[in-house]
């Protein structure tokens, strides 16, 4: 089955009890034995419940693998992650970008108890090299990353992790799997905020971890019941529907984004365009190669000051001034004071972070409608 065809199908023939078509919601908490500790395969929601489990095969199989563990929200399935793979003493690589709530988990609470970690560029060979240390337990790799869209080279990141024994984790959130597909170039482990491409409809919040093999999942899988955040049945029936029209969604997305960032590069109020699909973007060629599209997101650093920015990203009519992404109505939002305001002001000034840049989330609208709005809106507070 091709992705298109597996998305509709896989796992989700017609109920055999009463015949429907679409797979039905099972509002539960727990289910009948038919002997004391005889069930027939559920026995307790949280431990795992057929919804779930069918949004878990499909989200495997759009992979490329078998295995996954939906969560309430991405940053539960990242935090399984941490507490499953790294324990107090352990090291962490990851990537310069990383989303603000990454970086919190990171620094404000595995950090405190003992769980060390580097940014470091992960393009820089030498720079990755240095970066490990006896206790590095995970690479920690986003590509595109949140929020300047830096692409690194997934085959070789894990190529040089797997010399050391270090397993690589990849947040395919920007990408999706239908633009890109980590385990193919060697991740052993993928991380998705579903909330974003995978929904698509800005009307949930849900993670999940996939691995090629339930061994490597195990300890993610033993936390998802031990610790319980688990998503409810009918955020995974919302994400299953949403599913199903994933390929045609990011088809659109990456036409969009591409005529926006197009639009924006050679605009005279911006000064830097980030959009992997950009021939001038640093790791255009790498996009090429590792992935079918450029995504939907789109960031851009205006000429003016922080004030400037702030005002262009409150003024646009169909981008809505919110967090988030990845969902069919566009989004704009304000990195500094919004999605990475948990980085600390001089942090985010190090990692060149900057108060001007302002990132679009483009949707699936009509392009046309979008590139009016960017244009009219940056005629009237373009700085
Ligand atoms: C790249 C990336 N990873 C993880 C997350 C966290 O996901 P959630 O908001 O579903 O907890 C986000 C949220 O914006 C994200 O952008």
């Amino acid at each position: 089955m091709r992705p298109d065809t597996l998305a509709i199908h896989f796992a989700q023939d017609p109920d055999p009890s009463t015949g429907a078509l679409v797979a039905p919601i099972h509002a539960t908490s727990t289910f009948v034995q038919d002997e004391p500790g005889v069930h027939r395969g559920f026995d307790y929601s949280r431990t795992n419940n057929p919804t779930r489990r069918t949004l878990e095969q499909v989200l495997a199989a759009l992979e490329g693998v078998r295995h996954c563990a939906a969560f309430a929200s991405g940053l539960a399935a990242e935090h399984a992650i941490l507490q499953g793979f790294t324990s107090p003493g352990d090291h962490v690589i990851t990537t310069p970008d990383v989303y603000g709530g990454t970086f919190r988990l990171l620094n404000a609470v595995h950090g405190p108890k003992g769980l060390a970690w580097t940014q470091c560029d992960l393009a820089d060979e030498r720079a990755l090299d240095a970066a490990f240390r006896p206790e590095t337990k995970l690479v920690w790799l986003e590509s595109p990353t949140n929020p300047r869209l830096f692409v690194f080279d997934i085959e070789k990141v894990c190529s040089i992790a797997r010399r050391r024994g270090v397993r690589v984790v990849v947040d395919n959130t920007f990408a999706s799997p239908v633009n890109q597909r980590p385990f193919a170039l060697g991740a052993d482990l993928v991380v998705h905020s579903v909330t974003k491409y995978l929904a698509g409809h800005s009307d949930l919040i849900q993670g999940a971890v996939l691995a090629r093999d339930e061994e490597t999942l195990a300890p993610v899988r033993f936390l998802q019941n031990a610790t319980g955040a688990v998503p409810s049945p009918f955020d995974c029936w919302l994400t299953l529907r949403g599913l199903k029209t994933l390929g045609l969604r990011i088809a659109r997305h990456n036409e969009n984004a591409q005529r926006a960032a197009e639009f924006l590069a050679a605009h005279p109020a911006v000064a830097r365009t980030y959009y992997p699909g950009l021939p001038s973007h640093p790791g255009h060629e790498i996009a090429r190669r590792q992935s079918s599209g450029f995504g939907g997101v789109v960031s851009v650093e205006l000429r003016g000051t922080g004030a400037d920015a702030r005002r262009f990203a409150s003024s646009l009519r169909y981008f809505r001034l919110g967090e988030s992404l990845g969902g069919v109505k566009s989004l704009v939002c304000h990195p500094a004071s919004m999605t990475h305001a948990s980085i600390p002001a001089a942090e985010r000034a190090r990692l060149g972070l900057s108060d001007s840049l302002v990132r679009l989330s483009v949707g699936i609208e009509d392009g046309r409608d979008l590139l009016d709005d960017l244009a009219e809106t940056l005629g009237r507070c373009g700085g």
